[in-house]
């Protein structure tokens, strides 16, 4: 173990090219910073990438996000299905509105929102049996899956969820580009943003499968919804800067209080480069993600990704998931030794109603959301990106199986103890 120490592995490091440092540049030199042109054109070969007819760029998927529950009339007291496995930005949208955010259980293997569950917290709303603030009367009005980690959620049983309920579907996709879903064998793929849901959210922050550095689009087919999102993003101006300087004369309206959301020019010139490759890149974290399971996959003491032939995934997270019984560590414990040994890592996520806010607002006790309880408390996300080296891939396989196998409790010595003393030196900086 002394020797991987050496070799520290991030959790991610974006892949820049020549092709965006040489875009980024022309962009300063054309001397049109803001949103212009290339916006413009990273709209155009977004929309086509994805299969939709309208994409808005922004400044982040929150913005996004914010603009597609505006524009689809959220009103205060409004209540929304969130999925409780996900980032702070899919319900604190619901809250910049005054919105209700009800919170959903996951599904175990996936993350992802469990439909059956959100059928029961409808129910509960009617009966009268969510707490306060929630009222028999409130009006649920929408539904915001995500697809965790980039692994598409059913659209079409979102889709017939929704009908039912009457509800407008927001898709948070932030990390879903690319990525794909068919029913079965027999049907085409259909890609996350082709008529998926009524507005698509995707982020280009630095991290993502493609990045702006901040960045984020919204795609739908509705052009009065694309429509009223772009006039909220820049102050709910009648024209933007662009259209009035590029011959359209100084003048504009004020036709709403709206927000400052909108991406500039210089972001736009690295997201379409990040764009042209998006695929090559999904390619390389398909491959990570299957040298990972082939090498997990005699491990007892973790689960990894299962494998789906009806989705494309996007492989924005590798979550492995640690099995409590076999192991004598916890998984803090078990990251902390990681990030001694040079491995980067995160967790994706504590789920919200664990975060005091939305405890100490809404009230949701852990047995609410118990999937979700029992399931973030073993996960931990590995490094993968596409530009990682085969001797970073190398190092994490040989460190996560290594630790397992030091603190199985299956193993022959003394188990816990071993695992135990082999956490402490580790903990205290000691070669192990
Ligand atoms: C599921 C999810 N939704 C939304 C966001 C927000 O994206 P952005 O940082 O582009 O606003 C994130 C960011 O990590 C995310 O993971």
């Amino acid at each position: 173990m002394t020797e991987s120490r050496q070799s520290v592995v991030p959790y991610f490091r974006p892949e820049l090219t020549d092709a965006e440092i040489h875009e980024v540049v022309e962009a300063l030199k054309s001397g049109w910073l803001t949103s212009g042109p290339r916006v413009k054109k990273f709209e155009e070969q977004f929309a086509r990438a994805v299969g939709a007819s309208h994409a808005v760029a922004l400044n982040s998927c929150t913005a996004a996000l914010h603009l597609a529950v505006e524009a689809l009339g959220l009103r205060s007291g409004e209540a929304v299905l969130v999925p409780t496995m996900t980032f702070a930005a899919t319900a604190e949208i619901v809250r910049y509105l005054g919105g209700l955010p009800i919170l959903v259980d996951c599904e175990p293997e996936t993350g992802n929102l469990d439909l059956a569950d959100a059928a029961r917290k409808i129910e509960a709303l009617r009966a009268g049996r969510l707490q306060d603030p929630f009222r028999a009367s409130t009006r649920v009005v929408g539904i915001i899956p995500v697809h965790v980690g980039g692994r598409m959620v059913d659209p079409s049983s979102v889709r017939a969820f929704a009908a039912k309920e009457n509800l407008w579907v927001v898709e948070d996709a932030a990390h879903a580009f690319p990525a794909s879903w068919r029913p079965d064998a027999m049907s085409p793929w259909q890609r996350c943003g082709e008529k998926t849901a009524d507005v698509s959210c995707f982020s280009f922050y630095a991290n993502k499968t493609i990045t702006t550095g901040e960045g984020g689009m919204a795609v739908t087919e509705d052009a009065a919804l694309a429509d009223r999102m772009r006039l909220m993003s820049l102050h709910g101006l009648s024209r933007d800067a662009w259209e009035r300087y590029s011959g359209g004369g100084w003048d504009y309206r004020i036709v709403a209080p709206g927000y400052k959301y909108n991406l500039t020019d210089l972001a736009a010139g690295i997201g379409l480069h990040q764009l042209e490759r998006a695929e090559t890149m999904r390619v390389r974290r398909e491959e990570i993600a299957a040298r990972y399971r082939e090498a997990f996959s005699g491990i007892d003491e973790l689960e990894v990704p299962g494998d789906d032939p009806d989705r494309i995934h996007a492989w924005h997270l590798f979550p492995i998931r640690l099995r409590e019984s076999a192991l004598s560590v916890t998984r803090d414990e078990f990251i902390e030794v990681l990030k001694k040994e040079g491995i980067g890592c995160s967790v994706h996520w504590r789920p919200l109603h664990l975060h005091p806010y939305y405890q100490e607002t809404f009230r949701w006790a852990p047995s609410d959301l118990p999937v979700a309880t029992a399931e973030w408390r073993r996960l931990i996300s590995l490094p993968i990106f596409p530009a990682m080296r085969e001797d970073e891939i190398a190092s994490v396989t040989r460190v996560v199986s290594d630790l397992c196998a030091r603190y199985s409790r299956g193993a022959s010595q003394s188990p816990s103890r071993a695992g135990q003393t082999f956490v402490a030196a580790a903990l205290a900086g000691e070669p192990s």
